[in-house]
């Protein structure tokens, strides 16, 4: 991979839990990389006081607990810790923000540097505003906006938005301040080495890409579980939903990248061209029909992989009688040439069974003229199972012969595990988007208009469960979400499907 050139690493909530968990320990694991230039700044900024010494106390704690190797080398830390900085900032304040703006200056000048600088924003969203016109202020001061010499560009945390038009009005906001290329909006989900490996699976094969389409795919199922509940972030999630939190970005990411027709180039700006033309084709789902194809539940009382919990209502931040949902259940159609008739279904939440993020694409069944006469039970269709966590790889299942002189048939699978094959713990999602947004390369992130494009498929869906009489289904952790959302599905004579499913029984057939 590509060095990073020398620049500033403005971390906004930088005493918040993201920088803690993710970003420093990016940042560590890309020093201890070589991947970082050895003139990196990194400033946190945040509104909690604290001085460059707890900061990097905390900063170290982080990467000893969360990076690749959970442990620090003292010899790199030692290179590292005098390059992080800390400044308590007011975001509101253009004064704070000058401040702010003369000590970055004063500390490149110092390290003998370079002054571009990459702001991110991993703030609570209330408090993108601000910190956008705070730093639009600095740059119309020194006309440094548009020459991009040397270059600011902003990295801004998810959600971006709440709906589609505040997706366009924060576009609008930061397009007054930085040009599109400037701006780096992070869905983790992009940087997950799995992820990026669909777009190889699709492109660099000859294989998919003539059955890749109505024609021999049944359906697409695509499945990101959790077993924990919403935790400490109950205030922020109440106001979300699963829906808001998962569906409009790691879900239809996922999907894109499966659903999307084959770039012109495999540059930012084509992929991104292909992505927005399949959140553009999805079917409108009408208010209306909002409880027909977008079923929500919500988590109870009880246990899901040996965690307890007394229910979504009475976690903290949560309002009483809530009505957001924790989980979701989708069913989706692409209307254009390649996905005609081929449903989508998706599916998230929290305390279900398994942590597990995959796709399944279910072939459908062969013509059984050999096959269906003798067989006991039809033979089963094909799977390409896509692993995103854990277990990183993909599986095919397929039928084989039971070796005898019976004719059985049975499920079996060709798998293709990460770890076992490369032998390497794959990079954090953010260090490889951190890096990104330093070279400049923004194919990992969202453009303007593709967010824009996927909040107008979620919105008529908010707006029908805002006006439904019914709340969401109650589910009990542990068990994969409402009844409703198996009748989602079994109803068009389908089941979800998920690694670690029991085995298949074997099918006799005469010979
Ligand atoms: C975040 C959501 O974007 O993704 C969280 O806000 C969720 O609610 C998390 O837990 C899941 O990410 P991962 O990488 O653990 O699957």
């Amino acid at each position: 991979m590509a060095q990073a050139p020398a620049c500033v690493l403005v971390i906004f909530g930088a005493s918040g839990d993201l920088a803690r968990r993710k970003l420093i320990p990016a940042v560590y694991d890309l020093a201890r990389e070589g991947l970082l230039h050895e003139r990196t700044l990194v400033v946190g900024v945040a509104r909690t006081a604290l001085d460059n010494d707890s900061f990097r106390a905390v900063c170290r704690e982080g990467a000893a607990s969360f990076s690749r190797g959970r442990s620090v080398d003292p010899a790199l830390w030692d290179l590292l810790a005098p390059r992080i900085h800390y400044v308590t900032t007011d975001y509101g304040s253009a004064d704070d923000f000058s401040r702010l703006d003369d000590m970055i200056r004063s500390l490149v000048g110092r390290c003998g540097g370079a002054d571009n600088r990459l702001y991110y924003l991993s703030t609570p969203p209330a408090a993108f505003a601000p910190i956008i016109r705070n730093i639009g202020k600095l740059l119309a001061d020194r006309g440094a906006a548009q020459d991009q010499v040397p270059w600011q560009r902003v990295i801004i945390e998810k959600p971006f938005g709440y709906d589609a038009p505040s997706a366009r009005a924060l576009n609008d906001l930061l397009h007054a301040y930085f040009p599109e290329e400037s701006v780096f909006r992070i869905d983790h989900y992009l940087g997950k080495e799995t992820v990026q490996n669909l777009m190889v699976l699709r492109f660099a094969n000859s294989i998919f890409e003539p059955i890749w389409n109505y024609k021999y795919i049944d359906h697409v199922q695509i499945t990101v579980a959790e077993t924990l509940g919403v935790g400490d972030r109950g205030g922020y999630y109440d106001q979300s939903g699963a829906l808001r939190d998962m569906v409009q970005n790691h879900i239809f990411q996922l999907m894109a990248l499966v659903a999307m027709e084959p770039p012109a180039a495999l540059d930012a700006q084509s992929i991104r061209d292909e992505k927005v033309k399949v959140f553009r084709s999805i079917r409108p789902v009408h208010p209306q029909q909002a409880e027909r194809y977008f079923v929500r539940g919500q988590y109870g009382a009880g246990e899901a992989a040996g965690v307890r919990t007394a229910g979504y209502l009475k976690e903290k931040g949560v309002a009483t009688g809530s009505v957001t949902e924790t989980f979701v259940a989708a069913k989706i159609f692409i209307d254009n040439w390649r996905w005609s008739g081929t449903p989508f279904y998706l599916r998230t939440g929290k305390f279900l069974p398994r942590k597990i993020s995959e796709v399944v694409v279910r072939f459908r069944s062969p013509p059984q003229t050999l096959f269906q006469k003798q067989c006991e039970s039809p033979v089963y269709p094909n799977d390409l199972v896509i692993r995103v966590q854990p277990d990183e790889g993909l599986s095919w299942r397929l039928n084989g012969k039971v070796p005898g002189g019976q004719l059985n048939i049975k499920p079996v699978a060709m798998d293709f595990l990460y770890r076992t094959t490369f032998n390497v713990e794959p990079p954090d999602a953010y260090e490889r988007l951190i890096l990104d947004g330093m070279l400049g390369d923004q194919t990992l992130f969202i453009r303007g208009d593709e967010a824009e494009a996927a909040w107008a498929v979620i919105d008529p869906v908010e707006k029908g469960w805002a006006r439904a009489k019914t709340p969401p289904q109650e589910y009990a952790p542990g068990t994969w979400g409402p009844k409703k959302a198996n009748d989602l599905i079994e109803l068009d004579g389908r089941r979800w499907m998920h690694s670690g499913d029991e085995a298949q029984p074997i099918i006799a057939c005469a010979l």
